[in-house]
């Protein structure tokens, strides 16, 4: 192994990730006086987060009436009964002041004629527990991650938080009894390796959306937090639950938000009928995602899909007008003119369910405390390591997320994280020092990749995985294709031991670079399929044809797995939190979920 000269940092906290939830916990961590650092693989702005079109939310009551209760019930539901009740609570209560603390940080939300917060209806969200449509979710035009992203990046730079920009974490650096003590990365600029130490490191690292060949996902978004905890042998949750958005742009992959349906665009078959009145005729258009992607896709089986090949649906919004389009969706319009050469004023989107969010990841509680399940604690901590936003499963979004609650999960966990680190870290308290050997197996890994001389090209094996998750863990799944599905990547993991690294470089655009990743997704491919294979009912967005029935006698659980370095997935379960944290609202159980 080449001897590596390994650069040392010392921080209070380690933020691992700039998005959304990475940003709004660096920026916590800086207000309330500890030393943070972030280290991200990209340009802050140039997060994932920064696609996030329609919105927030947050049951402010700007636009009617609304209660945060009435969210907490809807966003369980939305889940499918699989979502932490307690969390759920603390995410739809905390929801009030996180958005009106964005606001005075100086988001620049739309506004209502009065100067509110301008708030839109979005799928799932009702107000008097189904009864009526909600307009809950915030809206800045259809840009709104986009602002919320550059506010949180300059309130971060403003509180003196310090920035290791393009840097590549490789791997979780543990202490003999367990304690994560900080991460190894890459300096992707210099090609120069770190070790930052924190008495909190917290992975913001975000989905693992590029496991597939179509998804509306960044081609950044790898996972890298998921692959690298599961490298330490810990447990991901829920796996199976992948959510596809209904309206990606067929083709491309390219979101046309929610926020579409939302200020009153609807989709058609090729009858040019309403189809979703069929499929859920309360909230049509605006039923939950797993729901409208189902209903698209059995359209398109049943040979009403539009286009020479049947095979996608059309999203109209021409009936809204210019003026509104203008002012509510001048994204979506731009995207639709370069991604579908289509003039949204005068022709429908042609649109497709696209991958879009992972609604498993690192387990963790409502403080963003990675947990995993240690004999009789189901909820143990795991101590010094966090995760937030995508790349965790704390679990407020179950088996399904409720459009508008990704951004949501971002900020409320992100300041959780925040506010937890300000209680359990002394600001500069010094740094236990580790043995020699701590990096030795971080080390190694790098080097074995970065010198690897296989037949294989990284890009080869990675278009194989992406086929076989877009054709075998797709909205609708069998026993059958699922089986078929395991094996197939299976073969694909064991296929990574024949890589070969053709540039070595250590820079950001190399081959090692896209390999590094690859061994990221790879491990959550593995957990996906498998844990979709294991679970003979249909939750959310986990949809068997064989099993079409909700099964919480022997499922309302959350599936564990981790996956050990044969590839082989090992399953263990945790019940699902049915009790909330106050007695402000009571548990919501089970029933039929009709939109
Ligand atoms: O459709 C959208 O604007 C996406 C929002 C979300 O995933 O929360």
């Amino acid at each position: 192994m080449e001897a590596y000269k390994v650069q040392q940092h010392k921080y209070d906290v380690i933020v691992v990730g700039a998005g959304g939830a990475g940003l709004r916990a660096t920026f916590g961590l800086a207000e309330k006086g500890l030393k943070a650092a972030c280290i991200t693989k990209v340009f802050p702005t140039r997060s994932h987060t920064v696609a996030a079109q329609g919105g927030i939310s947050a049951a402010l009551g700007n636009m009617g009436e609304d209660d945060w209760r009435f969210h907490f019930y809807d966003t369980i539901k939305g889940s499918d009964w699989l979502g932490d009740q307690d969390a759920i609570e603390y995410m739809c209560r905390e929801a009030i002041p996180s958005i009106i603390e964005l606001e005075h940080y100086g988001v620049p939300f739309s506004r209502t004629e009065e100067g509110k917060i301008y708030q839109r209806p979005f799928g799932g969200m009702t107000t008097h527990y189904g009864k009526g449509t909600a307009q809950r979710t915030c809206a800045a035009a259809d840009r709104t991650g986009h602002a919320i992203l550059h506010t949180l990046y300059q309130q971060a730079l403003a509180h003196d938080a310090t920035f290791f920009i393009e840097y590549f974490a490789t791997d979780l650096i543990f202490d003999e009894e367990g304690v994560c003590r900080g991460v190894l990365a890459l300096d992707m600029n210099e090609g120069t390796l770190h070790v930052f130490r924190g008495h909190a490191v917290v992975l913001a690292t975000g989905g693992y959306g590029r496991a597939y060949f179509s998804a509306t996902s960044a081609h950044t978004c790898t996972g890298d937090g998921g692959g690298m905890v599961l490298r330490a042998g810990l447990a991901l949750q829920d796996m199976e639950f992948v959510q596809f958005h209904p309206t990606g742009i067929y083709g491309s992959g390219c979101l046309i938000t929610e926020g579409v349906r939302g200020e009153g665009g609807y989709l058609t078959n090729s009858n040019g009928e309403r189809f979703m009145e069929r499929y859920a005729p309360n909230a049509k258009d605006l039923a939950s995602r797993d729901v409208v992607s189902r209903a698209m896709t059995m359209e398109i089986r049943e040979g009403r899909g539009v286009g020479e090949h049947k095979d996608h649906i059309h999203i109209n919004l021409m009936h809204l007008g210019a003026g509104v389009i203008h002012e509510r969706l001048p994204g979506i319009a731009e995207s639709a003119r370069i991604f579908a050469g289509v003039d949204v004023t005068k022709e429908p989107i042609p649109v497709i369910p696209t991958v879009h969010y992972n609604m498993g990841g690192i387990p963790t509680n409502y403080h963003g405390e990675v947990v995993q399940k240690r004999g009789d604690n189901v909820d143990a901590v795991v101590p010094g390591l966090f995760a937030i936003g995508e790349a965790a499963c704390v679990s407020v979004h179950g088996a399904n997320r409720l459009g508008s609650n990704s951004l949501l999960d971002l900020v409320v966990f992100g300041r959780a994280v925040a506010h937890r680190c300000a209680e359990i870290v002394k600001p500069g308290a010094p740094h236990k020092d580790l043995p020699a050997s701590a990096l030795d197996q971080a080390l190694g890994r790098f080097d074995s990749l970065r010198y690897a001389k296989g037949s294989l090209p990284t890009a080869k094996i990675r278009a194989e995985m992406q086929r076989t998750m877009q054709s075998d863990a797709a909205v609708f799944r069998t026993g059958e294709s699922l089986k078929e599905g395991c094996d197939k990547i299976s073969k694909v993991y064991d296929s990574f031991k024949d890589v070969g690294v053709s540039d070595r470089s250590l820079v950001w655009n190399s081959d090692l670079i896209e390999t590094l990743e690859l061994s990221n997704l790879l491990g959550q491919a593995v957990a996906t399929m498998y844990s979709a294979e294991q679970r003979p009912e249909s939750r959310g967005a986990h949809a068997r044809e064989d099993f079409p029935e909700r099964d919480d006698a022997n499922w309302q659980k959350h599936t564990l797995v981790s996956v050990d370095d044969h590839g082989k997935a090992n399953f263990d379960f945790r019940p699902v939190h049915m009790y909330t944290m106050t007695s402000d609202v009571e548990v919501v159980p089970p029933k039929k979920r009709v939109y």
